[in-house]
C-alpha cells in the first residue's frame, strides 16, 4: 500500500558553511540560502533573529545582544547555536505542515575534520530534526555541484574558497586522490584588510566594512579599471570618526599573503597527484567555486600559477549545496562516497 505520508517525507542536502547555510530540498532545489548567524539576547538567552536578519545586526547590537557565528574555519564552534540555526531553517521550510518529516540529509564537511568534529555536524543535523545524516567531503559535494564526472577515472580538480576554509581536491573514481583543507578563506581576507587599514591609515574598521571593501575593490591581479572607495571608521589615535580613500591596489597588498597560501596549497595538491592525473588537468582544466572565487581575476591568477585553464563555475556560492542535493537525490548511486556513523566501515575494531 502506498504510504499516505510519503509526500511529506523530505530528503535534503545541507551546506553548513562558515559564512552561509544553504539547504537543497530534493526535487525542488535550493530553498534556504542565508548567513550562518544568529542573534541572541544575552539577558534572556533567547534567539531574537537568524540568518539575514541576524547578519544585519552584526557590529550594531546593544550590550545585551550578541550576534553569534557558530562556525569558525569550517568547524562548529558553538554546537547549540549551529543546531538552532538548522532547526529554525527546517521549521521555516516545513511552514505549517506538521506532517513534514526529514528522512535523509547529506551534509558537506571540510576534509580534515576530526572524528569528534564530524560527529558534531551529524549530531547537529539529527538534533535539528533529520532522521539520518550522511556526511560528504565538501570538495566532493562541490565537484558534484559543478557537474564534474567524479565517478570517471580522470582527474577532476576543484578549488572551493569559502568564508572560513579553502578546500582543494583532485577527485577520480569517486574518491579524493589528493585533498587539502586550509583555514584560509574570505574571513581571513577581511581580517587582512582590517589589519592593513589600521597599520597604513590608523583607521579602525569593522568586519562589515572590510567585507564591503573586499567586494567593491578586491582583486587577485592588477586590473584595468582603477577602483576607489571612501571608507569611514574610527581614528586609532583620536578615537573620532574619520574617512579615507582606499584603492584596489591597497586591497591586493592586504590579501596578497593569504592568496599566496591558497595558490601554494593548490600547487601542492597537483604535485602530490600521480603524473597521469596531472596530465588530465592540462586537458581538462580546474574548476573553482565558493564565494571567494568571485574575487576579481582569481581565475586568471590561478590559471597562470597552475599552468592550466581555470574556470569559475556558474553560481559558485550554491555549488556545494547543489552537490549535496545531487547526492541525497541519488543516495544509492553515491553511497560509496558518503559517510554515516551507522556504517560498518566506521566501527572501530
Ligand atoms: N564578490 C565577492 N568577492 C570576494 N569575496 C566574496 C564575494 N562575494 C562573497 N565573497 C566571500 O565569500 C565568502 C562566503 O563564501 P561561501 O558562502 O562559499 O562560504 P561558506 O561555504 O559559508 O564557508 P566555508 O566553506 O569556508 O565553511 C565570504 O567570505 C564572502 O565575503
Ligand atoms: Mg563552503
Amino acid at each position: 500500500m502506498r504510504n499516505p505520508f510519503r509526500f511529506f517525507r523530505h530528503n535534503i542536502g545541507i551546506d553548513l558553511g562558515t559564512a552561509n547555510t544553504l539547504i537543497y530540498l530534493s526535487g525542488r532545489g535550493i530553498v534556504i540560502n542565508e548567513p550562518t548567524a544568529v542573534a541572541v539576547n544575552t539577558k534572556t538567552n533567547k534567539v531574537v533573529a537568524i540568518g539575514h536578519e541576524a547578519k544585519q545586526m552584526l557590529g550594531r547590537t546593544p550590550q545585551h545582544m550578541n550576534v553569534v557565528k557558530p562556525l569558525s574555519g569550517g568547524v562548529i564552534s558553538d554546537f547549540e547555536m549551529a543546531q538552532e540555526i538548522l532547526r529554525q531553517f527546517l521549521k521555516k521550510l516545513a511552514k505549517d505542515n506538521t506532517f513534514a518529516y526529514y528522512q535523509n540529509a547529506v551534509v558537506g564537511v571540510p576534509a580534515d575534520l576530526t572524528e569528534v568534529e564530524r560527529k558534531s555536524v551529524e549530531d547537529a543535523v539529527i538534533g535539528a530534526g533529520v532522521s539520518q545524516a550522511y556526511v560528504i567531503e565538501s570538495a566532493l559535494a562541490s565537484a558534484l555541484g559543478a557537474r564534474l564526472p567524479v565517478g570517471d577515472p580522470v582527474a577532476n580538480m576543484i578549488i572551493d574558497i569559502g568564508g572560513g576554509t579553502t578546500e582543494i581536491a583532485i577527485i577520480s573514481m569517486g574518491g579524493a586522490v589528493t585533498i587539502k583543507s586550509l583555514k584560509i578563506g574570505g574571513d581571513k581576507f577581511n581580517e587582512d584588510i582590517i589589519k592593513f587599514v589600521r597599520d597604513e591609515f590608523q583607521l579602525i574598521i569593522g568586519e562589515p566594512t572590510a567585507e564591503q571593501i573586499k567586494i567593491e575593490l578586491g582583486s587577485a591581479i592588477p586590473i584595468n579599471d582603477k577602483l576607489e572607495l571612501a571608507i569611514s571608521g574610527r581614528d586609532l589615535l583620536t578615537g573620532l570618526p574619520k574617512e579615507v580613500i582606499l584603492k584596489d591596489m591597497h586591497v591586493r597588498a592586504a590579501i596578497n599573503k593569504s592568496l599566496r597560501q591558497i595558490v601554494d596549497a593548490a600547487k601542492e595538491v597537483i604535485e602530490k597527484a600521480p603524473p597521469e592525473l596531472a596530465g588530465d588537468l592540462l586537458r581538462r582544466g580546474v574548476s573553482m567555486c565558493g564565494g571567494g572565487s568571485l574575487l576579481r581575476g582569481i581565475d586568471q591568477l590561478m590559471s597562470k600559477e597552475l599552468a592550466t585553464t581555470v574556470t569559475v563555475v556558474d553560481d559558485p556560492l550554491t555549488c556545494a549545496a547543489r552537490g549535496a542535493g545531487i547526492a541525497v537525490e541519488n543516495l544509492e548511486k553515491y553511497d560509496y562516497i558518503l559517510n554515516s556513523p551507522m556504517r560498518p566501515r566506521d566501527i572501530k575494531l
